[in-house]
């Protein structure tokens, strides 16, 4: 007889974007006129073309694949040495942040390491996560078993859960009580919220005093536009005793569907052992990634570099306006609605308040039927996250102004 993993029977029916999907396919199987004028603003899916540095280092790693002198084999799992160095000498050091070119590990997906990060934690720890925040975080605790069941909002037992609202503008503060591992996401995905310094210095002085692990998700850190605001949780003395941060290819290099992220393991982090002994975590993801992955392939990995050359980062550039262009777009047109409104600044994402009366879905509903535009309903992403949906900018500029004039004509 064989068992399943009863964790996996904790969890709520489906993950968020899928389940979304399910509905917008049952609409539109349902109007098929309505479906023709369909616009998704839903998942953070990116719609703009890969960078042309990205196409020709493409077209350039194929040709070596197809040369024997050239071909390769299997890679090194952490990531091949060139884009180490790329990412360690252009996101870090550049900026005067002390990081070494084998503490990154090149992966296929910051979603992937999130979840895989778990692996080389204890099953002790107190894990604190935002609410609302993006569902990985909590879906991938309950599957190890690191929870009790969900209750009717579906707050899981045994989480931490740090409130993030409008009073606190969706940044939540360290908490009274101890955690041992600490989702922070910044900015952030759902709210578009990004910490200040100060907050981050609060969390990073927090998980020092409580020997705690922060796992730090920056995968919107490019769209960051405010002075000021940090780009990476190292920007904070003490933070490479205390954070692993998680980086992602996706949203700034257009590569949702090409798999490019890197995962940063400080080899001064530590954390304890069930005997009380301090060691240090890096070993232990070397370890996971040589054993379980076998890394990101070398044609992704000459793309995602093409990312960092003087074309390169221009073309991001210009991505990341395009999708801020729109971003300003919607922004304007939900206020001129009349809702309230929250980020769209320093992420490609904006939070709005359902008018009263309605729930996330409902709102969700009334805007798929109404005005053909797929959102993201807040509840999705927490319990705090009710009363709010997300609308996602990736999107071309016709479309994100048809958006925001089909918002302005909905009564509520
Ligand atoms: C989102 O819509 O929240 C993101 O696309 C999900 C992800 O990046 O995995």
């Amino acid at each position: 007889m064989a068992f399943l993993n009863d964790n996996y029977l904790k969890l709520k029916a489906g993950y968020l974007f899928p389940e979304i999907g399910r509905r917008v396919k049952a609409f539109t199987e349902a109007n098929p006129d309505a479906a023709k004028r369909l616009i998704r603003c839903g998942i953070g899916d990116v719609t703009e073309p890969l960078p042309p540095a990205v196409i020709a280092a493409l077209h350039k790693a194929v040709d070596e694949m197809g040369e024997r002198s050239t071909f390769r084999g299997y890679g090194p799992e952490q990531g091949h040495d060139f884009l180490r160095a790329a990412i360690a000498q252009n996101d870090y050091r550049a900026h005067g942040l002390d990081v070494a070119d084998d503490e990154i590990f090149v992966s296929d997906g910051s979603k992937c390491d999130c979840g895989a990060i778990l692996d080389i934690l204890g099953d002790r720890n107190v894990v604190a996560i935002s609410d609302p925040v993006y569902p990985v975080y909590v879906d991938t605790n309950v599957m190890v078993g690191h929870t009790g069941d969900a209750d009717a909002n579906g707050a899981y037992a045994g989480l931490v859960y740090l409130p993030c609202t409008a009073q606190n503008g969706f940044i939540p503060e360290p908490p009274k009580e101890h955690a041992d591992v600490i989702y922070l996401c910044s900015p952030n995905n759902p709210t578009g919220a990004a910490a200040t310094r100060a907050q981050l210095e609060a969390w990073v002085s927090y998980a020092l005093a409580h020997k705690a692990v922060i796992l730090f998700d920056a995968a919107y850190e490019a769209y960051i536009s405010e002075p000021g605001i940090p780009h990476s949780i190292y920007e904070i003395p003490g933070a490479r005793e205390c954070a692993i941060e998680f980086r992602s290819f996706s949203k700034n290099g257009g590569f949702t569907g090409t798999r490019c992220a890197f995962t940063v393991v400080p080899k001064t982090l530590h954390a304890t052992t069930a005997g009380g002994e301090s060691k240090p975590l890096h070993p232990l993801w070397n370890r996971r990634m040589s054993t379980k992955f076998n890394g990101v392939s070398y044609i992704v990995q000459r793309a995602a570099e093409a990312l960092y050359s003087p074309e390169g980062k221009q073309q991001v550039r210009g991505l990341i306006e395009h999708y801020m262009g729109n971003a300003k777009v919607l922004v304007a047109g939900a206020k001129a609605a009349g809702l309230t409104v929250f980020g769209g600044v320093n992420a490609p994402y904006i939070w709005v308040g359902t008018p009263a009366g309605h729930t996330s879905w409902q709102a969700f509903d009334k805007i798929l039927g109404e005005a053909n535009v797929v959102i993201t309903p807040g509840s999705g992403f927490g319990s705090k996250g009710e009363g709010w949906f997300r609308v996602s900018a990736f999107n071309s500029r016709a479309n994100a102004e048809e958006v925001a004039r089909r918002i302005q004509a909905l009564k509520w």
